[in-house]
């Protein structure tokens, strides 16, 4: 692993734009790393441009993924160059200091610990409830078994998913018992009349939208978006009445938000000649145009769209519904076509 600074890039201002990357399907494609990330990342330190990654991955802390992708890639990377989905919902720990809260996905203990990194203090996860219950999901595999038991007796104030679940149909299950239950006792439901006119008491949140993402697979795979699809129709089949949600990741705009406050920390805003900041000029480079370039596109960046991961068109056509203001080929080619452009 090397930084792949060198001592010319100290000589060289600071560029005044930025780069945000998307990590699945531009730089990396599951276990592989794509064969031009290398090259994309040594181009920007070498013109001293700041860049940051912008994921809807998550499932383990900042510091954990920043260790996990800077090994894999070969390069350094910084936990403060890091959001990862559930990043922005740090903020969330405040108003449900008092709650518990159930964290979904993953394995389980994996997003309780990002959940308690971030200041949640009464969690349960659905393997707990599973060790606790084993009758909860009896066609579920999994084997369950966590030291952490003290929550599932606790009647459940929020549900959060923070990551792909390993196992839907427990996952799915648990969250149906509590956001069908009496007050959020897990072993309880709400009569037929109790749900149609209070149908839902429990806030629910997701840390990502997309319905699919890139890995070495040939085509896309399921994503958070695909399991919460999954959960609206079994809500509203037994309920009659539609799933109500919170959403963060791209391409929400809490998600942007966030994003722009760390580019502030790694790289203050260059000032104007009025003495104010500049507006600062963002590229994302992203491979999902639902995601990464209808959220830059929404917040006012320009948006770049590779061919390596979810989008694959048949020849150099832009996306119909969300057109980024480039296609290039991969991530070599979008920062090369970053660079010519701010010459
Ligand atoms: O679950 C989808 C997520 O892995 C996509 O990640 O890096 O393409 O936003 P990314
Ligand atoms: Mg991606």
């Amino acid at each position: 692993r090397h930084n792949l600074s060198s001592s010319t890039t100290q000589t060289i201002p600071q560029a005044h734009y930025n780069v945000v990357f998307d990590i699945d399907g531009v730089l990396i494609k599951g276990k592989q790393v794509l064969p031009q990330t290398h090259r994309a990342l040594g181009l920007l330190q070498s013109n001293n441009v700041p860049y940051i990654f912008l994921t809807n991955g998550g499932g383990l802390k900042e510091a954990d993924k920043a260790e996990q992708l800077s090994k894999k890639i070969g390069v350094h990377i910084s936990p403060k160059q890091l959001i990862l989905s559930h990043s922005p919902m740090r903020e969330l720990a405040q108003k449900y200091e008092d709650s518990n809260v159930l964290v979904v996905g993953g394995n389980g203990s994996e997003c309780r610990h990002v959940a308690e990194h971030y200041g949640f203090k009464h969690i349960v996860t659905p393997e707990e409830v599973h060790a606790v219950f084993p009758s909860v999901c009896p066609s579920s595999a999994r084997e369950a078994r966590s030291k952490y038991l003290q929550n599932v007796h606790r009647p459940v104030e929020a549900i959060m998913v923070f990551h792909d679940s390993v196992d839907w149909g427990r996952d799915l299950q648990v969250i149906m018992d509590a956001l069908t239950s009496q007050d959020g006792y897990l072993t309880s439901v709400k009569t037929q009349k109790e749900l149609h006119i209070t149908p839902q008491t429990v806030p629910l949140y997701f840390s990502n939208s997309d319905l699919v993402w890139s890995n070495e697979f040939p085509t896309p795979r399921f994503a958070q978006g695909t399991f919460r699809t999954c959960l609206e129709r079994i809500f509203e089949e037994k309920t009659g009445h539609k799933l109500q949600y919170t959403l963060y990741g791209k391409p929400m705009t809490a998600t942007y938000e966030y994003a722009e406050a760390v580019l502030n920390r790694i790289a203050p805003a260059h000032m104007g000649s009025d003495g104010m900041p500049k507006r600062r000029s963002v590229y994302a480079i992203g491979d999902n145009p639902y995601a990464d370039i209808a959220g830059a596109n929404g917040y006012g960046w320009q948006s770049l769209l590779v061919k390596t991961g979810v989008f694959q068109p048949e020849g150099d056509e832009n996306h119909h519904t969300h057109p980024a203001t480039a296609v290039v080929d991969d991530v070599e080619d979008a920062v090369r076509w970053i660079i010519s452009r701010e010459i």
